[in-house]
């Protein structure tokens, strides 16, 4: 079995914030080739952050090529790789004109601030308590739909087109399986758990609900929106166009952090996972029933296998600055060269020094949702060396994944005696043991860090019957794993946590 799945190969297109990446594993679940390219960050205002439509579509393009060149170089042949999985960053919004494929403005990412006045604007409407019991989602700066609403507002071009019914609208996933597919044989497909994002799909019955849509005075007949379908399926992606893998079948597609969960197994209810890349996310299988958070928040469809399976669903805690944080202080303050080395300017201090940073660049997601939060640095004194603040900002991540993991176990009645971690921050010892210390919990962490490629090439793999069952999964990436045990008092990390809420509950009303 082990040797059939060694000849198995399955190509995957992550997606993220930063970068694209194409990774091809084998039947086992080890990646042999791979490639990455990252791309421009574009904040033309103080809160914006966008990033060009035709460089994401060309970043993949490029990964697939230098990927696949590798790939070939080990002698392997490219009819040996089976079929492609999709994961992507999600929220992320764009509009092309239905008619050329032109993108009408630049892509809108999802930590983007501008929609601020509009969602205040919007909770004031008749309906607004309403949709997160409709669609898990609150209404924030966050999801697609107030990005959409504030292109239709604001950009010329793209309200003319929905007038005369030629907008398309889609978030990454959509718009690279358009464009990768080739102009002859496109599709218009988004999964159910990107779709989960946007919040236009009732989360109940994984459809589009016409009553979200009203809320956001959106009229379907002039909207083109993608049609969902299952995260795992044979014959509604179709195939990439051209390059090298010219013909070879997509049949996964997750956005990145259900990819993440599928990557780390957590395919029973209360199994969780915190990937920290450009932002972290904490999700927590519920089942095939999603939980309606009351304690901040999301819920969002964690995988839909399709077939006679159910679409199962998580929990998600979400905050919006890890890795950005890190970058921050490389590009912005020069305090490292490489992200990498954040570790080692942390460990040259023993502690924070009194340093508190809420990294509030995109105000606070979950469980706060403080909008109108700006990035702001206590504690600073004569004594506060580089050092610190480096501290300070991987503490700022493992601090806000404590306070998701306190409304989770609210919520669910649960509490996590162990966190799957991935992503990149997660290969920091030093930050992978804060985590462990302030949530008092051991945290878990392969030594594969790539899961969410591992998972969309499981989606896809699973459409075209590498694997059937997810019991076949169980020995893939469980080797080598590091734990990281809490070493410190209980009550030394509530003191520090709780110095942590107290900086939160400054940063309140920054705007007003
Ligand atoms: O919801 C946004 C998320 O999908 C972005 O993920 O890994 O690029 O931080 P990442």
């Amino acid at each position: 079995q082990e040797k059939r799945l060694k000849k198995w190969f399955i190509g995957s297109i992550d997606q993220g914030t930063t970068s694209s990446r194409f990774l091809i594993f084998d039947g086992t679940g080890n990646p042999v080739a791979s490639h990455s390219h990252e791309f421009q960050q574009m904040y033309r205002k103080s809160g914006w952050h966008e990033h060009d439509p035709q460089e994401i579509v060309d970043s993949v393009a490029t990964c697939i090529e230098e990927a696949t060149k590798q790939f070939v170089a080990m002698g392997h042949d490219v009819s040996d790789i089976q079929a492609i999985g999709i994961t992507n960053q999600r929220e992320t919004t764009l509009v092309w004109d239905w008619e050329t494929g032109e993108p009408l403005h630049n892509a809108i990412a999802w930590p983007d601030t501008r929609t601020m006045g509009l969602v205040r604007e919007l909770r004031g409407l008749e309906g607004a308590d309403d949709l997160t019991e409709l669609c898990g989602l609150p209404l924030s700066t966050y999801p697609s739909s107030v990005k959409l609403v504030w292109l239709l507002r604001n950009v010329e071009k793209v309200k003319q087109a929905y007038d005369d019914g030629r907008l398309a609208f889609g978030t990454i996933d959509t718009w690279l399986l358009y464009h990768l597919n080739g102009k002859e044989k496109r599709t218009f497909v988004t999964d159910s758990t990107n779709a989960s994002r946007t919040m236009f799909m009732n989360l109940h019955n994984i459809k589009y609900d016409d009553k979200l849509l009203k809320f956001f005075g959106l009229d379907r007949n002039k909207l083109h929106l993608p049609k969902i379908v299952p995260s795992s399926c044979p014959d509604s992606y179709g195939s990439i166009g051209f390059g090298p893998l010219k013909g070879v079948r997509v049949t996964g597609c997750l956005g990145d952090q259900s990819a993440a969960l599928v990557g780390q197994q957590g395919f029973t209810p209360g199994s969780a996972k915190n990937t920290y890349g450009t932002g972290c996310f904490l999700l927590y299988n519920v089942g095939e029933k999603p939980v309606i958070s009351k304690h901040g928040l999301l819920a969002t469809v964690a995988y839909d296998f399709g077939r006679q399976r159910k679409p199962v669903y998580a929990l998600e805690g979400s905050i919006a600055v890890a890795g950005s944080g890190v970058k921050f202080i490389m590009n912005n303050f020069g305090f490292i060269t490489h992200s990498h080395k954040i570790s080692d300017l942390a460990a040259t201090v023993e502690d924070n020094g009194g340093v508190v940073f809420v990294t509030a660049f995109s105000g606070l997601f979950a469980p706060y949702w403080i909008d109108d939060a700006k990035g702001t640095i206590f504690g600073i004194t004569q004594h506060t060396q580089r050092g610190h603040i480096a501290r300070a900002t991987l503490e700022a991540t493992c601090f806000q994944t404590k306070a998701i993991l306190d409304a989770m176990e609210k919520d669910s009645g649960h509490k996590l005696s162990e966190l799957a971690v991935d992503g990149g921050m997660s290969n920091s010892d030093l930050c992978m043991q804060t985590q462990a210390n302030i949530i008092d919990i051991p945290v878990n962490r392969p030594a594969m860090r790539e899961t969410t490629a591992l998972g969309a090439a499981i989606a896809a793999g699973f459409a075209v019957d590498i694997w059937k069952e997810f019991d076949e999964l169980k020995q893939i990436n469980q080797k080598d794993r590091t734990v990281f045990n809490p070493d410190i008092s209980e009550k030394e990390s509530t003191k520090m946590f709780r110095r942590w809420s107290r900086a939160v509950e400054m940063c309140r009303g920054w705007e007003r």
